[in-house]
């Protein structure tokens, strides 16, 4: 039931606060601000020195920020494919401790097949998943459940966040267990993620403005998105969504890659989306929008007060989003990234639930 949702895509943009809120409370008891494992589940990461991650769509694109979490907080280094390719690359697996898949469904036949394919090959595996009757979660060693609740919406947006959220709980838990965390730190991150849902409102808060964008997005044909660092993998997420239910074509790129080839392809028409908290990646990003702007793109610029502030170029259409410690940015710049989607697809007249071509559950390779 929609609700009074005129699409689930909204409802569910809206019920992020709240469930990736419940997320957290899988991996951190609230009482005591101490990051831990799933009731019933147990993995020992201070043995752990290498992690497979592979998913596909979304779940791959949390699974890159992931990717970005464990290695730099708990030092675990990480290798990261696609479903598909994991279960035939062959890859030498002797030195990974643990492989995890992220997954909303838990019935995605590539990921399914590689949870297979590792298992076989006698790792260790966990899922992070959404359906917890699905046969990922049967099959998976460990099970790290997101409590996103049912998520109908062909593109996924609850389920995103809430797998960034158990990512990142995740990772702090096995820096913590590595003793790269201290127990002071280990409080500090907890009651950082605890804000997620404040921001997570206060982003959603932005919608008007960011409608008013999507009405000038919904006129072009093509659009870049960009980020750096953590931002990076936003960009990806940001670019698949506008595809999946406006069809206007995207491409997400690391910012550090323009120069080796996308930026041929600015000029007046093509929109350019910046994923750019102020962190310490802000600098080198912006001076690609600079490079951008010198010839001709339209700039929409996502960041906060700071960034606002250091006056990068003028003419830029910027969001000001709130301020937060970087370990939170995946989580809450996802936010507007699905509203210019959703009010994209809305001009244009898609049907943004059912998109032609998708089907939520792809059982098939
Ligand atoms: O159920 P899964 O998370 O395994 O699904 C993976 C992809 O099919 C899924 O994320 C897809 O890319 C979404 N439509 C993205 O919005």
């Amino acid at each position: 039931d929609k609700g009074n949702y005129r699409h689930f895509m909204q409802k569910e943009i809206y019920e992020q606060p709240e469930v990736i809120g419940h997320t957290l409370g899988a991996f951190v008891d609230l009482t005591t601000g101490r990051t831990r494992l799933p009731v019933g589940q147990s993995l020992d990461f201070s043995k752990i020195r290498r992690i497979a991650l592979s998913a596909c769509g979304t779940g791959f694109y949390a699974s890159l920020v992931g990717r970005y979490y464990f290695e730099r907080y708990a030092r675990i280094a990480c290798d990261l494919d696609v479903a598909s390719e994991f279960r035939y690359r062959e890859s030498p697996l002797e030195d990974v401790d643990l492989a995890l898949f992220v997954s909303q469904s838990g019935e995605t036949a590539d990921t399914l097949a590689s949870l297979r394919h590792a298992k076989g090959e006698g790792l260790t595996t966990a899922a992070i998943v959404n359906v917890a009757e699905s046969t990922i979660a049967r099959e998976a060693d460990a099970v790290l459940p997101t409590l996103a609740g049912p998520e109908i919406g062909v593109a996924s947006t609850k389920a995103f966040t809430c797998q960034l959220m158990a990512l990142a709980a995740l990772a702090v838990h096995a820096g913590v267990e590595k003793g790269r965390i201290s127990a002071q730190d280990e409080l500090a991150f907890t009651r950082t993620l605890q804000e997620a849902p404040r921001l997570v409102n206060e982003a959603i808060a932005l919608e008007g403005q960011i409608e008013t964008l999507a009405r000038r997005m919904a006129t072009r044909n093509h659009a870049l998105f960009l980020g750096r660092g953590f931002s990076y993998p936003l960009a990806l997420e940001g670019a698949l969504k506008l595809k999946e239910i406006s069809y206007i074509h995207a491409e997400g790129y690391a910012a550090g890659e323009l120069k080796h080839g996308p930026i041929a392809l600015i000029d007046e028409t093509m929109p350019v989306v910046v994923v750019a908290p102020h962190d310490r990646s802000f600098e080198k990003t912006a001076s690609n929008v600079q490079e951008v702007a010198a010839r001709g793109g339209e700039i929409i610029l996502f960041t906060d007060a700071k960034g606002a502030a250091s006056g990068i170029v003028d003419n830029v259409h910027t969001i000001v989003m709130p301020e937060m410690p970087e370990i939170l940015t995946p989580i809450v710049y996802a936010v507007p990234l699905q509203l210019l989607a959703y009010h994209t697809a809305i001009q244009m007249g898609t049907d943004v639930d059912q998109p032609r071509n998708l089907a939520k559950s792809v059982t098939v390779e």
